[in-house]
């Protein structure tokens, strides 16, 4: 057999091959679930309270509490001084962090980023985070939603 012809009859098979190859690697991520899809489910009624006297003390602090990151963004005891969202990311549920000298929360796995509202503003991350209602009475704070 002519090496053209050997290599012409081996394409086929080859390109099938390659084809289940392609397709079963570009499926699912390290935590099996699709990349973007914004599959993680947050909490819900979520029911949260820190005590401001001893916790988010200064500015850029932050507390993880019951699958939410509350973080205080400002001085004052006024619920618009913090935020709180979902922890997870959406992309596929790795903690997230808040970076306070960029003002915003990043996750280490992928590199996506979110406002202080949860919104994306970097992906792979398609869905924004959950944010969670924050109020305030005395030194307490709660968080719902
Ligand atoms: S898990 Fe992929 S960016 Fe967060």
């Amino acid at each position: 057999m002519e090496r053209r012809q050997f290599l012409g009859n081996l394409s086929g098979p080859v390109l099938a091959a390659c084809a289940v190859c392609m397709g079963a690697c570009s499926k699912g991520g390290d935590s099996g679930t699709t990349p973007g899809t914004g599959g993680v489910t947050p909490p819900a009624n979520a029911n949260i309270t820190v005590n401001l006297a001893t916790s988010l003390l200064t500015v850029g602090s932050s507390v993880v509490q019951d699958g939410v990151i509350i973080v205080r963004l400002a001085t004052g005891n006024t619920p618009s001084s913090f935020t709180a969202v979902q922890v997870a990311c959406t992309h596929e549920g790795t903690s997230i962090n808040f970076n306070s000298s960029s003002n915003q929360f990043v996750c280490p796995n992928h590199g996506s980023t979110f406002n202080t509202s949860g919104g994306v503003t970097l992906g792979p991350a398609a869905k924004a985070l959950k944010q969670y209602t924050v109020s305030i009475t005395g030194s307490t704070l709660t968080v719902t939603g």
